[in-house]
């Protein structure tokens, strides 16, 4: 299978694994998992990123300890934590689809050592492991997701936004909505409440990550562009974060 069906396949079964095993992952994966970095699509070009490996001792974390991270750095231009959120959730479905659990983690802190290993701005975590939990769901309905219903006003472009519906999101906000017209969707995110920004940018990049997936898994050219200046109004409360134009 490749890669894009095994990650496709994936959408619809992963879940966050917060139980693991504490033994470190051998040798040959960790490098698997190194060289899939190598392969990491950016939604915006031009903004640099960094991420590394880091051992459990280096993590300042009150949850579920796991016996890896992979630590996010990035540059901070406009649209940095949609695009981490893009990139990395194409490594949180890689995980899944080779059976190793992860889970994105917001709160957990760098020691100085770790934070001393990039020049770039520390944005998140990926916990992962050896998986002490179940790693996939059974169905569908083991998602606590809302309905298409309340994250979409369009029909005719579900086979690309059921997947984004099942996306993660930090603590499961899914701050996301989607307008548009055959071949165009509009993406938008929530106006972020207290403390949620950060979160909310990264979790539509994930979003994003999902409907790229599906896109290329239907054989769908997307390219991802800004159509501020064009769309004369936004539905309430959203903010826009730009329009994937699928042929
Ligand atoms: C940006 C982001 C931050 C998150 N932070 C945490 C965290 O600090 N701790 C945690 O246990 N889960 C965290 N999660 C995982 C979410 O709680 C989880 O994705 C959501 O509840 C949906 O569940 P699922 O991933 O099992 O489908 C985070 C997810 C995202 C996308």
């Amino acid at each position: 299978m490749t890669e894009i069906a095994n990650l496709y396949e994936t959408i619809f079964k992963r879940k966050s694994v917060r139980r693991y095993d504490p033994n470190p992952l051998d040798e040959k994966t960790l490098a698997g998992i190194l060289s899939f970095l190598n392969t990491l699509k950016p939604l915006y070009g031009g903004i640099k990123t960094e991420v590394k490996i880091v051992p459990q001792k280096n993590v300042w974390s009150l949850q579920p300890k796991a016996p890896h991270y992979l630590a996010v750095f990035s540059e901070t231009k406009d649209g940095y934590l949609t695009n981490v959120g893009f990139m990395m959730q194409q490594m949180d479905l890689f995980l899944s689809s080779i059976g190793i659990g992860a889970c994105w983690q917001g709160i957990p802190k760098l020691s100085k050592e770790a934070l001393r290993s990039s020049n770039l701005k520390f944005v998140i975590v990926l916990a992962f492991g050896r998986p002490a939990e179940t790693l996939y769901r059974k169905s569908i309905s083991e998602f606590k997701r809302k309905p298409i219903e309340q994250i979409r006003d369009f029909a005719g472009a579900d086979e690309l936004l059921e997947p984004a519906r099942l996306a993660p999101s930090a603590v499961n906000n899914q701050s996301w909505f989607f307008t548009g017209k055959e071949g165009v969707i509009h993406a938008y995110c929530t106006k972020p409440k207290f403390l949620m920004g950060a979160w909310i940018r990264i979790d539509i990049g994930i979003a994003l990550c999902h409907i790229w997936i599906a896109a290329e898994h239907f054989d769908k050219n997307v390219e991802f562009i800004n159509n501020e200046k064009v769309l004369s109004s936004h539905p309430k409360g959203c903010h826009y974060i730009g329009t994937l134009s699928i042929k």
